[in-house]
């Protein structure tokens, strides 16, 4: 049948239609999800601050930002870092909420702070001089994200050498050293505000030509990679291939082998685009991994995985969502039960100290989540727990352990960080108490029948230490009175008048699985004075050869500490 010109046209006619129908319509969806996207931005204002200081107007807006330069670096950069890079639970103020709120909002969060979560407030300043740090903090939006590095400070610029000596059995940098045994009980603890909130962030300088990480006798250190970015998380895959996130770039990459001069024989990208990823496991656990899941501050990814792959040979599929929001602890570490049944995802909380109750933010976070491996049937394992960034499996015991940041804010000593078994079901404190049933004061009265259910954690750490990943060594190349010892990396605080941690620590577990609230100093040596660091130690892992490696995300790089008994 042939169609007349005019059915034709007809046709022609309704097609358009309908193509401009369907544009109309998908105009629509784009509009509808950019509106509700758009809406809890405006509901969830920054920090709760009211329309009226949203809409104040910065009466120096037409001064040159840099105005403000001068009383940052007094007053902020201590914290937030000399670029605005944040730390730990320091926000950055490159990237993040700061840079999508108005001058107003921000004024007015200044002025107020937010002093429990470790925000002082900066009413005592001019006002000028808060509009102007305002100004420069949109200067700061313009520069790299990343930590920069500053200039060494002068030999003689120690501030702590002032100092008093620390408390014992609590430690500063100054008394770190390899072989130096810590045992800290619930009875050294001190009343919360024994001592000023310090706001002493490190920056990060590069390495002085004289400084090399020091370990105890007989072992020996050596850089296994540089010039990473940003590397956080190292794992070893079940073939032996070493896998590190870097998680500022979004990257997954592998290193392969190891040269005569102790560098990788090869070194791959995995994968790439990730949002913050951290966690990094191989399922099901054994010899014969067919996926490699993924942390992402946002989600569980998997992807498909054979041993001996350099790239991810399929994209990721995505399957779970996790707790995530505008600001807070983002690092999530992934690990399995030993019998592959379940799935276990940390997340840290999004405040220092937030009652969950008030703020729907905290919903499901400062908990272990357990899943089964497909991402379904996501339940709380373990609540009340701060911030655990490293877990791991007792090989003794296949317990969960967990490595943890507690809270800041309450002086020097207060609250001690953390390594633990972790209890099904167990609470471990978070935000109304603290261990051996200690009320927060700035939670007063709160949830009274929780008192008596805070579980005492079986290694007491240096507060403010920053307790990031664990590993049980189970190589072959220490001594055997290593096997089955705890390592963990201690990233180093900003919430101590005189810094702390910046180390490697060994838990002896005593060839049982348990532990006795003791542990070393392994690996230090990375702190300038009590302003500068060149180093922090963020993860670690045992090579095939029994070596540790460990990240550094302070000079970017990796170490390898092995056993020469020499
Ligand atoms: C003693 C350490 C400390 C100092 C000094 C400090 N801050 Fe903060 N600041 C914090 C902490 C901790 C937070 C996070 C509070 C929270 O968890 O909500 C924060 C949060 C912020 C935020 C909110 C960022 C966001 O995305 O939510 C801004 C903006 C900010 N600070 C700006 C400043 C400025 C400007 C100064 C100097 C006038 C300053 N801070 C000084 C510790 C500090």
């Amino acid at each position: 049948m042939l169609k007349s010109p005019e059915s034709h046209q007809a046709v022609t006619n309704l097609k358009s239609y309908l193509r401009l129908f369907s544009i109309l319509l998908s105009l629509g969806a784009a509009l509808s999800t950019l509106l509700l996207w758009a809406a809890p931005a405006q509901n969830q204002s920054f920090h709760g601050a009211p329309a009226s200081a949203r809409a104040m107007k910065n009466p120096y807006a037409g001064q040159s930002p840099e105005a403000g330069r001068a009383s940052y670096q007094n007053h902020c950069a201590k914290c937030h870092g000399v670029s605005g890079e944040g730390t730990g639970n320091i926000p950055s103020l490159v990237t993040g909420g700061s840079q999508s709120v108005t001058d107003g909002e921000l004024f007015w969060y200044l002025t107020k702070g937010d002093v429990a979560n470790g925000m002082p407030a900066w009413n005592s300043l001019a006002a000028q001089d808060r509009w102007e740090i305002v100004r420069f903090i949109r200067l700061l939006g313009h520069s790299q994200p990343g930590s920069p590095r500053v200039d060494p400070p002068a030999a003689d610029a120690d501030a702590a050498a002032g100092s008093p000596p620390p408390q014992p059995p609590f430690t500063d940098y100054r008394h770190e050293k390899p072989g130096l045994f810590r045992k800290i009980t619930l009875a050294d603890l001190p009343a919360p505000f024994a001592t000023e909130s310090a706001g002493n962030g490190p920056q990060v300088v590069p390495r002085p030509e004289s400084a090399w990480p020091q370990v105890p006798l007989g072992f020996k250190v050596e850089i296994y990679a540089a010039d990473l970015d940003n590397p956080r998380l190292i794992r070893t895959a079940p073939n032996g291939d070493i896998f590190v996130a870097e998680s500022r770039p979004g990257d997954i990459r592998v290193f392969r082998g190891i040269t005569s001069d102790a560098k990788p024989e090869k070194s791959e990208v995995f994968a790439s685009g990730l949002t913050r990823p951290f966690g990094i496991a191989f399922y099901p656990p054994g010899p014969d991994p067919q996926w490699v899941y993924i942390g992402d501050t946002d989600a569980v990814l998997r992807f498909p995985y054979r041993n001996g792959d350099l790239q991810a040979r399929g994209p990721s599929e995505h399957l779970a969502d996790l707790p995530h929001g505008r600001r807070g602890h983002w690092t999530r570490d992934i690990r399995f039960a030993p019998d592959g049944e379940k799935m276990f995802v940390s997340v840290g909380s999004a405040s220092n100290i937030d009652d969950p109750d008030t703020h729907p933010d905290e919903k499901d976070r400062a908990d272990v989540l357990e899943f089964n491996p497909d991402g379904s049937d996501m339940r709380i394992y373990a609540y009340g727990i701060r911030n655990c960034v490293g877990m791991a499996i007792n090989p003794i015991t296949h317990d969960l352990w967990c490595s943890v940041n507690e809270r800041d804010a309450l002086g020097d000593n207060l609250v001690p960080d953390y390594i633990t078994h972790v209890q099904e079901g167990g609470f471990y404190g978070w935000p109304w108490w603290y261990m051996g049933n200690h009320q927060d004061p700035r939670l007063e009265g709160k949830h009274p029948e929780l008192k008596g259910k805070v579980i005492t954690p079986d290694v007491i750490l240096n507060p403010h230490n920053a307790s990031l990943e664990m590993t049980f060594y189970e190589g072959k190349q220490f001594p055997v009175e290593y096997r089955g010892d705890i390592f963990a990396c201690e990233h180093g605080s900003w919430n101590r008048s005189v810094r702390v941690g910046y180390e490697l620590i060994r838990v002896p577990m005593h060839h049982t699985g348990e532990a006795s609230n003791e542990y070393e100093d392994f690996m230090t040596g990375f702190v300038v004075d009590n302003g500068h660091v060149w180093g922090r130690p963020v993860g670690v892992t045992a090579a095939p050869d029994g070596a540790l490696l460990v990240t550094d995300d302070g000079s970017d790089s990796i170490w390898r500490i092995s056993y020469t008994g020499k």
